[in-house]
């Protein structure tokens, strides 16, 4: 058996640096910074959810608490650009971290089969 995504992308600690860049690069992301000015939630809670969400995801502990994809995104309208930049960052944050080019497409296609619970709900 080979390691789980989990333990490639660097476990918690890894997971957590990836996730914390991702949200950065969101923040200053023209085609999506303007989501992220009047969220419920902060910058740092962000970062938390989209970090358990990817340890649980891809086969760390249960720590995710947050809401489903459908529940989290329903009512924005996003459209397949913006998903696209969420995509785009994710790349960018994984190669900033030196995640291998195998691990980055695992984690390109599970963030694009939720495409569905996000785009345009
Ligand atoms: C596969 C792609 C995506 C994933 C995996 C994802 C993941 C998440 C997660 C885990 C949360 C936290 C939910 C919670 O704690 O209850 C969240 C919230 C949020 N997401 Fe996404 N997201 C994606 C795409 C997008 C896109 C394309 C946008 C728009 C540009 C977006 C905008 C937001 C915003 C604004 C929040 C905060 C909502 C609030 O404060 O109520 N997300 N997302």
């Amino acid at each position: 058996m080979s390691e789980s995504l989990y333990e490639r992308l660097g476990g918690t600690q890894g997971i957590t640096n990836i996730a914390d860049d991702i949200v950065e690069l969101h923040l200053v992301n023209p085609a999506i910074a303007p989501r992220f000015q009047n969220m419920k939630m902060t910058p740092a809670e962000l970062k938390n959810a989209a970090a358990t969400f990817f340890i649980t995801g891809t086969g760390g502990p249960e720590v995710y608490q947050g809401r489903d994809m459908l529940a989290a995104h329903k009512g924005m309208n996003i459209s397949a650009l913006e998903f696209m930049a969420v995509l785009d960052d994710a790349l960018n944050a994984l190669t900033k971290n030196d995640i291998g080019q195998r691990e980055q497409e695992e984690v390109l296609f599970v963030l694009y089969s939720m495409r569905e619970q996000v785009v345009l709900t």
